[in-house]
């Protein structure tokens, strides 16, 4: 496996399959890595701790940072390349690196975008410039981050030409044994908070014994009340637009974000569609 941290270095790896990330590895992202290897090498991961996609007030200088772990981790889930670039090689002082334009799915939701108001310009930014460096042929996201595999789905449709035949695809969450979905931010839980955590999945879960949305969204905040958990949102949306629906005769999926004691988790699950 080759470690590289310039940009022009990865001119030789153009044409793989590509993991964006911001390090912290865990076994989700190592799905996703060995799910790369399956669909086409080279295979390149990327880890940078993005400064653009952090607001004010978030845990930039907290977020985990792991680079021994996380080329290891990299490795065994079968990389070719690790592209770990200093915050200068991704943003050169002196060249402006333009935020694409954001597609409906990053400003009109009213759930990540709501919350967390600058974040997905910054994602959008560096996955942009991230592309244009490794120019690959396949990207893969999480769908734990639903809305983002959303939002970058959408903006690789709308680019059109500039990254010529690119396909985005999405890997289903991993989750601990208990159910947990994978996240680097769960490494700040407290034994006693990882109940609280959990939460999140039975919210998820708790919405499968509703026949309406409004139901599933009631049924969801009550289950994340009863842990002690604080809700950014627990709504039920059309899949591709992220926007309310009527019935579960229409696709849907439940999407949670809630928070304890300054860890901010989310979570995201397909809900029955009723005849
Ligand atoms: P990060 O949070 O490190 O996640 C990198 C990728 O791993 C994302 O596509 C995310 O959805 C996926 N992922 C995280 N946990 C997962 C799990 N439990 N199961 C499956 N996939 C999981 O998302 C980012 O980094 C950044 O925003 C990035 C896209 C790299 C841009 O900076």
């Amino acid at each position: 496996m080759r470690v590289l941290t310039t940009g022009e270095s990865l001119a030789a790896f153009g044409g793989g399959t590509f993991v964006p990330t911001m390090g912290a590895l865990h076994d989700g992202h190592g799905s996703l890595i060995r799910r790369a290897r399956e669909l086409g090498r080279p295979v390149i991961v990327s880890i940078f701790v993005n400064p653009t996609q952090f607001g004010l007030s978030e845990d930039l200088t907290r977020y985990p940072r792991t680079p021994e772990a996380d080329r290891f981790i990299a490795e065994q889930a079968g990389a070719d390349v690790v592209f770990m670039p200093s915050p200068e090689a991704v943003y050169p002082p002196g060249l402006e690196i333009p935020i694409p334009p954001l597609p409906p799915v990053a400003t009109h939701p009213q759930l990540e975008d709501a919350h967390r108001p600058t974040h997905f310009a910054g994602v959008c930014q560096v996955v942009a410039r991230l592309f244009d460096l490794v120019r690959p042929r396949m990207a893969i996201f999480g769908e734990k981050d639903w809305q983002q595999l959303k939002v970058v789905e959408a903006m690789v449709e709308a680019a059109g030409i500039r990254w010529p035949g690119l396909r985005v695809i999405a890997q289903p969450t991993e989750r601990e044994p208990d159910g947990l979905a994978m996240s680097s931010r769960n490494r700040y839980l407290r034994p006693e908070q990882r109940d609280q955590a959990l939460g999140l999945v039975r919210a998820l879960q708790a919405a499968h014994a509703a026949q309406h949305p409004a139901t599933a969204e009631l049924l969801m905040r009550d289950t994340l009340e009863a842990h002690g958990l604080i809700v950014d949102y627990a709504v039920v949306r059309h899949p591709s637009t992220l926007m309310p629906i009527e019935s579960f005769t229409e696709p849907s999926r439940a999407l949670i974000a809630a928070h304890l004691e300054g860890v901010r988790l989310i979570d995201n699950a397909p809900m029955t569609v009723w005849p």
